[in-house]
């Protein structure tokens, strides 16, 4: 979990520093901004200088965050142009509310010229309700999502959902921390008899923000005859077929695309992550910039909970 005790976080990206309220008193999971989705946001400014994530492909097109919470993931695809219907529950919209008429309007007065950025509204939507589902007027052309799957109950709601709001010309774009294995793997296992499904490697995501037990997916519909495969376009523009293999290293436990960090089976369990002797002396000598302050914070509250729960 991350430190939900602060009352904001303050986030720069793809050329705007963004400041994000969190409700400190609340116990809600949608109050405090989750790892993730600046992790997806980060891999979207590295990404979004050409191929699909550019501002001209985005611009004008319709986007849904579920489970929003603060609203970070919908935000960044606002700034690349999309106009996002930022969705959760009746109890957080409130502070959604706040944190994207806050943003918006320090973007405008800071940078009133900047026409990349689309329009961000908020609604209500539980995930399996079939009135607010219909009330947003999917097809979506893209769906995003982060932290939104940690319980097994919720899948199938999230996965009805999901299907709901997509058409065949869908992009679906998840983040989240692996906290439990066995919800993790259900929802592969979902996921995959619906979706064609690609994890984003390590490379493509953004250097400083990524973590081991961060996973993106980008996944869309299978076709009807089940022989659709998704195709999804390199740095240099040409396009490439997925990397089944990615999926299988990541159902093995293991990314080997990211060595140096060690593998997903080290730090899926609830024993807390391994801490690294270069980690520690770096918290020793350097000062910690924001987002190690977080992960260690995080890391420490995992810890702290295992000791109470042993
Ligand atoms: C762990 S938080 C993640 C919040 C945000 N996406 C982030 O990454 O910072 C999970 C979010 O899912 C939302 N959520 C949980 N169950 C839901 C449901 N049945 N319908 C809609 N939203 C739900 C919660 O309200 C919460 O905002």
């Amino acid at each position: 979990m991350n430190s939900p005790h602060t009352s904001a976080v303050i986030f720069e990206a793809l050329g705007h520093q963004l400041q994000f309220s969190q409700d400190p008193n609340s116990k809600h999971l949608g109050t405090t901004v989750w790892d993730a989705s600046m992790v997806l946001v980060k891999f979207l400014e590295k990404n979004c200088r050409k191929g699909r994530f550019c501002p001209s492909k985005l611009k004008g097109r319709r986007a849904i965050e579920l489970g929003a919470g603060c609203g970070v993931a919908g935000f960044g695809m606002a700034l690349l142009g999309c106009d996002v219907v930022s969705t959760d529950q009746t109890e957080v919209l409130p502070l959604l509310m706040r944190n994207v008429e806050r943003n918006i309007s320090r973007i405008m007065q800071t940078n009133p010229d900047s026409d990349s950025l689309g329009s961000i509204s908020v609604a209500e939507l539980n995930w399996g309700d079939e009135g607010h589902i219909k009330a947003l007027e999917p097809p979506f052309d893209y769906i995003v999502g982060t932290d939104v799957v940690y319980a097994e109950h919720l899948l199938e709601p999230l996965l009805q959902t999901m299907l709901a709001l997509s058409g065949p010309k869908t992009t679906i774009l998840m983040g989240y921390e692996i906290r439990s294995t066995n919800v993790h793997e259900q929802m592969l296992d979902l996921w995959k008899k619906n979706f064609e499904l690609k994890v984003v490697p390590k490379s493509k995501m953004d250097a400083k923000y990524q973590h081991p037990s961060i996973q993106l997916f980008i996944m869309s519909l299978k076709s009807p005859e089940g022989c659709g495969r998704e195709i999804d376009e390199n740095p240099e523009g040409r396009t490439r077929e997925i990397d089944e293999t990615k999926i299988e290293k990541l159902e093995r436990g293991k990314d080997e695309d990211d060595d140096s960090r060690g593998g997903i089976d080290e730090v899926s369990s609830h024993c807390g992550e391994k801490i690294k002797e270069d980690s520690i002396t770096s918290l020793q000598t350097e000062k910690l910039s924001e987002w190690e302050a977080r992960r260690f914070g995080s890391m420490a509250a995992r810890l702290l909970r295992d000791v109470k729960m042993t």
